[in-house]
């Protein structure tokens, strides 16, 4: 080991940094056999912040989403989540700690009903709200007429409030949001597009969201990085974005 002394933001006690984002990845690469899906990929979320995601199909969005929540591990680099390294803590732990997430396929219990399914999310955090405050949940989602309904019977709109819900009872402090508005009408989206304006700014959660809907995460967001190939190509403003002959290439190229 090195006798050199620990960098001043980091405290060589409990490895924290001082004055960290709520979540920071590091030079995470990931790969799958021959492919290389994150190729040194560095993200940072604030709380009360909303990051966008974008890139064509297989940029390598939803890897990082599993990289973060734990359900795949990197092969380098480093995730730390309030200046605490998580890098190999497992997918239980960083619920526990706060990270929650949706899925871009749904993974709702069709079997159980809407309350069941949210009570699911309340059981995996230490943060959780209480079995009162489901139910201010389910209300705040209109899910409270159908909480006793059987999910696989409700529309997908509903459905994906409800994996929002479950997300939420776990009083997360970062929230992924894989493709939240895939398949949602109009209204379902602009509705979806106000819940996550109240989860930023009554929660103060980090939201990363990956959407292909642009409207939705350009008008959403603080920030937006693109993601290419593994890489990030773009980070900064949302309406800067498209103005990168990058990223206009990297998405025609992906057509
Ligand atoms: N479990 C896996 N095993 C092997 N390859 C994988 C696995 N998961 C993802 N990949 C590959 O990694 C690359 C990135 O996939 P990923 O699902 O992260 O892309 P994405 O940006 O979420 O795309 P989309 O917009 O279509 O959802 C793709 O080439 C994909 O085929
Ligand atoms: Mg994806």
């Amino acid at each position: 080991m090195s006798s050199a002394p620990a960098p001043a933001s980091r405290t060589r006690s409990s490895g924290r940094e001082a004055g960290a984002p709520l979540l920071r990845v590091t030079g995470a690469v990931k790969r799958f056999s021959g492919l290389t899906a994150l190729d040194g990929v560095d993200l940072a979320l604030a709380a009360g912040e909303v990051l966008g995601l974008i890139g064509p199909n297989g940029s390598g969005k939803t890897t990082l989403v599993n990289c973060v929540s734990g359900a795949l591990r990197i092969d380098q680099g480093e995730i730390r989540l309030d200046g605490r390294d998580i890098t190999r803590a497992s997918r239980a732990s960083r619920a526990k700690s706060g990270v929650a997430r949706t899925f871009q396929n749904l993974k709702l219990f069709g079997e159980l009903s809407v309350r069941e399914n949210v009570l699911v999310g309340l059981n995996a955090s230490s943060g959780a709200t209480s079995l009162k405050d489901v139910e201010g949940l389910l209300r705040s989602l209109r899910l409270e007429e159908v909480a006793r309904e059987v999910v696989s019977n409700l529309s997908y709109g509903t459905q994906r409030r409800v994996e929002i819900a479950r997300a939420l009872a776990g009083n997360p402090r970062v929230l992924l949001l894989d493709e939240p508005a895939a398949g949602l009408n109009d209204g379902e989206t602009a509705e979806l597009r106000e819940l996550i304006d109240e989860i930023r700014s009554e929660r103060g959660c980090g939201v990363l969201v990956i959407d292909h809907d642009m409207n939705l995460v350009l008008g959403i967001s603080d920030r937006v990085q693109v993601l290419d190939e593994g890489t990030v190509i773009y980070e900064g403003e949302p309406q800067g974005a498209f103005k990168q002959q990058r990223v206009v290439t990297a998405y025609l190229g992906a057509e």
